[in-house]
């Protein structure tokens, strides 16, 4: 076999190039929809399974042996960026993640540390070694939020409907906002290219809430940060952007740089397709449908392979995460579908 045919699929398909099927993993393929993983919980807290390597590990691998996807996600969270710069995080249970003293005003965002100390993440480096050393076969993917996102969080505090405060600053202020937004790249790259030396070969950012953008404010006050970031990163290095509700304003993901664009559910792949060409592409099935029966999921899975036609550069994925109270046997058949409906 050559050295090019032993490539694993799901890097294959990164980089746009022939694969004998479409490779496919899950966001949040590592959650509480598993029996496994919340026992688990039952022992330790969220923030103790980030912060021990050990277990971050296991429950990374675990998702990856249980379901048979093509990489896996280091098992991390898009938050724990901004302890280093100086925003402690807590997540109480039953209840979204809560940053213990928001951002408020220029003073606050003074205050915050943009080039951190990477060592204080360290327990997700050494997670992504421990996979590595388990599956030395899986492909590994590291992550981080991407800046809008995590100023959102820094800046209401905890999860939000309409994002009052982040625009109420980012249109008031537009100084202090770029001075936040430009010490999360700096923090978001620093962190994305440790995971990349611990041997991430893939990074994807979660712009989980750049939906909530009009398309000009995200070209104003978001894509400038987007592009530095991206080209931070190694360009050997596949990058996936990831974003919900970005239906209007597609082609700026595209502009980023990032190697792959990751599609919600909210558009058809093939639309997609035709306003991104030569893009590789990440999606797009509603995470929902999971919920109905079998014959639903597989019509859905057909349609969005049809609509990609057997082309390369097609990753299978969710339009957004896996969520708790998913069958967990309908998710291990999903990747079935995936793998049989695929071959070339
Ligand atoms: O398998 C994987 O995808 C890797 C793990 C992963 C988690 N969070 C674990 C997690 C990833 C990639 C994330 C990213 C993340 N974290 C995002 C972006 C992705 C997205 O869904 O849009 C966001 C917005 C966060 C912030 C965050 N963390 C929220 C809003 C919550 C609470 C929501 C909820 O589902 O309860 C978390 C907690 C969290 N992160 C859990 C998991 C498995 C649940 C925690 C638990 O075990 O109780």
């Amino acid at each position: 076999m050559s050295e090019d045919s032993r490539e694993p699929v799901f890097l294959r398909a990164c980089q746009g190039k022939s694969v004998p099927y479409t490779p496919v993993w899950l966001m949040r393929q590592a959650g509480r929809y598993q029996p496994e993983y919340r026992a688990i919980r039952e022992k330790v807290s969220f923030l103790e399974l980030c912060k021990t390597p050990d277990l971050a590990a296991e429950v990374t691998v675990m998702a990856v042996e249980q379901l048979g996807v093509d990489a896996g996600i280091i098992f991390a969270d898009i938050l724990l960026v901004l302890e280093p710069m100086g925003l402690p995080i807590s997540f109480p249970k039953d209840e979204g993640p809560q940053i213990e003293r928001p951002i408020t005003d220029a003073a606050s965002i003074d205050a915050l540390v943009g080039e951190i100390d990477v060592a204080s993440l360290s327990f997700t480096c050494d997670a992504i070694r421990k996979f590595r050393t388990a599956l030395p076969r899986k492909p590994v993917i590291g992550f981080a939020g991407a800046p809008f996102t995590l100023a959102s969080y820094a800046i209401e505090g905890g999860g939000s409907k309409n994002y009052t405060k982040t625009k109420a600053l980012m249109y008031s202020d537009e100084g202090a906002f770029r001075a936040l937004m430009e010490k999360l790249t700096e923090a978001t790259s620093r962190f994305l290219n440790a995971q990349i030396e611990a041997g991430a070969q893939v990074v994807q950012l979660f712009d989980s809430w750049a939906g909530a953008l009009a398309p000009g404010d995200y070209r104003r006050y978001v894509l400038p940060h987007m592009k530095r970031l991206v080209a931070s990163i190694p360009k050997k290095t596949p990058l996936i952007t990831f974003g919900t509700g970005t239906g209007g304003f597609l082609e700026q993901l595209g502009a980023s740089g990032a190697s792959v664009v990751g599609i919600d559910w909210r558009v058809e792949l093939g639309e997609a397709r035709r306003r991104l060409p030569g893009k590789v592409l990440q999606g797009n099935l509603d995470p929902l449908v999971l919920f109905g029966p079998r014959s639903e999921v597989k019509r859905r899975v057909d349609e969005i392979l049809a609509a990609m036609d057997g082309a390369p550069g097609h990753i299978f994925n969710l339009g957004h995460g896996i969520l708790p109270g998913t069958p967990v046997e309908m998710v291990k058949a999903l990747v079935s579908m995936v793998h049989e409906g695929s071959l070339r």
